[in-house]
């Protein structure tokens, strides 16, 4: 029996509530993706969630929480505190000024940041793949805070697709993934952001590193702290490789399966070199499917050198990602696309344009891209 597709009443709502109480896995919408969700105190839901996935057991989850509404209000409401009080930070560990920029950082919540912060030892070692640390996140989804005021606890909830696979927007997209190894996914709608979140870790000593970009840009974390953002090469953190210290900083990861490559420029400024070098490593492949960052999917087939008209049996397939140039709209369209190429049957291999700006939310759609293409 596949994955069953709840839509979010309060029936429903409850429905999943309930399973995950009993130690179950749930798909559920987020702003970012759709997630996994499991109790973040069950070591059963924990290797549930882990098998489910494919995941290594090195790669540590993400704890989400929301704050209880009948606290007082949210200018006042204490993050720091409400970590602390439910078993997941230890505070004292941080100097003065970690517990001032965790404060200024948790003003975005809930919102599409992830802060890594030392935890407190009860916390379960699978959560945390043994780290002193531990990831946490206030979603801002409506159905995804209705759910965790519901179970009452905190859930982590790593993005809901197979290990290294691109992450879901979509319930549908949660189906595809995981459909035969679990039973419930609730339909929240398609993701807004429709990239994961921002993944920051702040120090004992108060310096903050940016592990994972996304919504929430360098730029913007920079002004709130009024300090510099560390990148991780930079960082001075406790475990060793970068690869340890968020693995989802490896370099293959939010991959399609089909070869993606990734182009050097955009196709219409493509020089004769770099279209020989292409047709070279393409070989006689068929069936291209394309991705433009911007223009009209018209201008993609004539902008495709001819060499893929020549050797394709079938017309090439054309995608957008935005049509007005707007880096929110293409991160919204990004997975989905790559998802709908990956799955479409006339399409072999995925060509994919550059991000014109990289700064801002370019950044983050530039890093997904990178670690998507098969052309290291
Ligand atoms: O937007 C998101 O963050 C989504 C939604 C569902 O909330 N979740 C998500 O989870 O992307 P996941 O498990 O796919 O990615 C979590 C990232 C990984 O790169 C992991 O290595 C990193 O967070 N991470 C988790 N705990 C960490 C820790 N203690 N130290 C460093 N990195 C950590
Ligand atoms: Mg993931």
């Amino acid at each position: 029996m596949p994955a069953r597709i709840l839509t979010s009443t309060p029936e429903n709502l409850e429905l999943a509530a309930a399973a995950l109480r009993r130690g179950d896995v749930v798909g559920i919408p987020t702003e970012t993706v759709y997630g996994l969700a499991g109790l973040a105190f069950d070591e059963r839901a924990l290797a549930r969630v882990f098998a489910a996935k494919d995941r290594p057991t090195f790669d540590p989850l993400i704890v989400h929480v929301a704050r209880d509404v009948s606290s007082s209000s949210y200018s006042r409401f204490d993050w720091l505190e409400f970590l602390s009080e439910s078993n997941l930070v230890a505070p004292e560990r941080f100097g003065p000024l970690a517990v001032e920029r965790v404060r200024l950082l948790t003003t975005l919540w809930p919102g599409p940041l992830t802060l890594v912060l030392p935890k407190q030892p009860n916390m379960p070692d699978l959560a945390t793949s043994g780290l002193d640390t531990v990831a946490i996140r206030a979603p801002r989804h409506a159905i995804a805070q209705a759910l965790l005021r519901a179970v009452g606890q905190p859930l982590v909830a790593p993005s809901a697709n197979r290990f290294g696979r691109i992450s879901p927007t979509s319930a549908r997209d949660v189906q595809a993934e995981l459909g035969d190894r679990i039973e419930l996914i609730l339909d929240g709608g398609p993701c807004d952001i429709g990239l994961e979140s921002t993944v920051v870790h702040v120090a004992e000593s108060g310096q903050v590193t940016l592990l994972r970009p996304g919504a929430v840009t360098s730029d913007a974390l920079q002004g709130l702290i009024g300090a510099r953002v560390q990148s991780p090469a930079a960082g001075n953190l406790a475990t060793t490789t970068p690869a340890q210290r968020s693995p989802g900083m490896l370099a293959s990861h939010y991959a399609p399966i089909k070869p993606l490559y990734l182009l050097p420029a955009p196709l219409a400024g493509m020089s004769g070199e770099q279209v020989s070098r292409l047709q070279s490593m393409l070989g006689h492949r068929t069936g291209v499917g394309v991705v433009l960052y911007t223009g009209s999917p018209a201008d993609a087939l004539t902008g495709l050198p001819a060499c893929f008209w020549s050797t394709s049996e079938t017309q090439p397939v054309a995608r957008v990602l935005t049509s007005k140039g707007d880096a929110a709209e293409a991160a919204f369209n990004l997975f989905r696309t790559l998802r709908e190429l990956d799955a479409h049957p006339q399409v072999q291999v995925i060509l994919v344009e550059p991000v014109p700006d990289e700064s801002g939310l370019g950044h983050a759609i530039a890093d997904r891209l990178r670690r998507a293409s098969s052309s290291k």
